[in-house]
């Protein structure tokens, strides 16, 4: 149990004990400023509006009842019934002591492990992937390893786009090339490119876009040539998303994969059944769902169309055929999608139709978390110089490329540069971006991710690598180190708190899919480390050996907490930088 379910159970019975009703809650909260204790209890004022009695009143009864002794020192009541606790130096030592020698640094796996699964990256692979998949891929992925790490069993779902009329144009097109280039690899080396010149084909030439539209239509009745084509283009495309994954050191492999192409066959069942349960209705040669649960300010319902005039599916129809496979064949629980805020609307009908039709049960959390638009430095959304869309596999290389100059000026001689230049060129764009509350646009600004102070990603990966040259300079493996730890001064303590709060942090992350909140508290260790690395000397001749043990036991608790946590983003460490 972490400190917040230590305290809460503790609060609770003393609760019962004052004859508050059960649905009462104690409220405990890590303080939010200095000098109001360690942790709050706020739910005496709640308790007691319920009751009809005095707050203040209550929380004197609760403090009396309650047992603590051996977790804090003193419990004050304050303002208009807040408890506030002060825990026991004693207690936080042997706590943190504990964690740093556990595998899991402390971590409770979830209570109740649920299947959880997460639709995220998702490209289109008519193309090539570009900076609007970044945020998806490597905050969806963050998520993956968070509930991965709580005990979660989590699957991945990279929802591709590999289906459409789109395809069409692209067979046709690599058909033609196919006569003259050696093998689709070669032909599709830029995907971009590749696009550009079947879609100016398409417009010059009548003859082609026949050939494309009926491409289509023998892709949809499984014709073996034009299947064999489009299996080539698919992985070459995929190949190259592979590619990114693994720069970017995202977790998805072709696994992952279930595009939109798997759902073809449940497509026309399930308008079928839209149409038995008088859902779905003909308007204008198409078949649309309205929803009046989204109708608009003057009553309008939401239209969902499922079929277009002429047999077409849409994007909604398969995303509806996606999400009955994920609740009803894959078991979820919960189901995590990471789109972008303008697919918003498209979401809202998805999900409210699914539980409409049924397909989906009332007990399956659907959850779109959407994300703002990472923005160039005029505050539009972000572009290369010419104004054309920046790929990503460009963007990653620039990256380790600048972060290789920031290193190289700093230490001209440091072994291993390439490697470590790419774990902080990566680390900085990921960082940068997990960072900022994920509703909101951000500025996407080279200088500042890369900047080895504030809240970035070089600054954390630093304060990791400095740690670990304490080690090496006292020539100890922090993996033997035993002893007590003392928590002597404010500093040790406050440090101490901190790291053992890693574990109500990522219950918080994997509840609202908010991966900021663990950078916040990453960043809050690494400037706790610093005020107590200021104020405790470790190495120095004349620190007595126990204390010293015990502040290299914080050191270790410190940079363990740090290579988890930037792990769980994705972010790796070095040993040296
Ligand atoms: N392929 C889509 C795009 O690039 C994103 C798909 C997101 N996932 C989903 N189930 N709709 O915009």
């Amino acid at each position: 149990m972490n400190i917040r379910e230590q305290l809460t159970a503790r609060i609770q019975t003393a609760m019962t004990l004052a004859g508050i009703p059960i649905e009462c809650r104690p409220m405990v909260a890590a303080a939010k400023k200095a000098g109001f204790g360690d942790y709050q209890a706020n739910g005496a004022m709640g308790a007691a509006k319920k009751m009809g009695t005095n707050p203040r009143e209550l929380a004197a009864k609760i403090v009396e009842l309650v047992e603590l002794d051996d977790i804090a020192d003193k419990l004050e009541i304050a303002g208009p019934g807040f408890i506030n606790i002060h825990l026991k130096p004693e207690w936080l030592a042997e706590c943190v002591a504990d964690a740093e020698q556990d595998d899991a640094l402390a971590i409770n796996p979830a209570a109740e492990p649920k299947t959880i699964v997460i639709d995220y990256s998702s490209p289109n692979l008519a193309k090539e992937m570009h900076v609007g998949h970044l945020r998806s891929s490597i905050i969806g992925d963050a998520l993956v390893r968070i509930l991965s790490r709580l005990g979660h069993k989590v699957i991945r779902q990279n929802h591709v786009g590999d289906w459409g009329t789109q395809f069409g144009m692209l067979i046709a097109e690599l058909e033609e090339t196919l006569q003259t280039d050696a093998s689709a690899a070669m032909a599709l080396k830029d995907l971009e490119v590749f696009y550009q010149q079947s879609k100016a084909h398409f417009d010059a030439d009548q003859a082609f876009a026949d050939k494309a539209r009926e491409y289509v239509v023998k892709l949809q009745s499984g014709d073996a040539n034009v299947l064999k084509l489009w299996e080539q283009f698919k992985q070459v495309s995929l190949e190259h998303s592979t590619d990114i994954y693994r720069k970017l050191n995202v977790t998805l492999t072709e696994q992952d994969v279930c595009g939109e192409s798997f759902y073809n066959e449940d497509l026309a069942p399930l308008l079928q059944e839209l149409k038995d349960q008088q859902l779905a209705v003909e308007d204008q040669g198409a078949q649309v769902v309205f929803l009046d649960e989204l109708a608009d300010k003057e009553g309008n319902p939401s239209p969902v169309i499922i079929q277009k005039q002429g047999g077409g599916f849409l994007y909604a129809t398969t995303d509806l055929a996606a999400i009955r496979y994920r609740a009803g064949q894959l078991g979820a629980d919960r189901i995590l999608y990471f789109i972008d805020a303008r697919q918003s609307l498209h979401m809202q009908q998805v999900f409210t139709l699914a539980r409409k039709a049924g397909f989906v049960d009332s007990d399956v959390s659907l959850e779109h978390h959407a994300f703002g638009t990472m923005m160039g430095a005029d505050g539009k959304p972000f572009k290369t110089r010419s104004g054309g869309t920046v790929k990503l596999s460009a963007l990653l290389d620039e990256a380790v490329e600048r972060a290789a100059a920031v290193i190289t000026e700093k230490n001209p001689e440091l072994e291993g540069a390439n490697e470590i230049a790419r774990k902080v060129g990566i680390g900085a764009v990921k960082y940068a971006d997990l960072s900022k509350t994920r509703t909101n646009d951000y500025v996407f600004n080279w200088d500042t991710m890369l900047s080895f102070e504030g809240n970035t990603g070089p600054y954390l990966q630093y304060a990791y690598t400095r740690i670990q040259s304490i080690f090496r300079k006292a020539g100890i493996n922090p993996d033997e180190l035993t002893g007590d730890i003392i928590l002597g001064t404010e500093q040790e303590k406050a440090l101490a708190i901190k790291l053992l709060q890693l574990g109500e942090v990522l219950e918080q992350v994997a509840g609202d899919a908010l991966p900021h909140l663990l950078c916040t508290y990453l960043y809050d260790v690494a400037s706790l480390y610093m005020r107590f690395y200021e104020a405790c000397p470790i190495l120095k001749s004349d620190v007595p050996a126990e204390l010293k043990a015990s502040r290299l036991r914080l050191c270790h608790a410190t940079s363990r907490t740090l290579a988890t946590g930037l792990d769980m983003l994705g972010i790796e460490v070095s040993e040296r930088m």
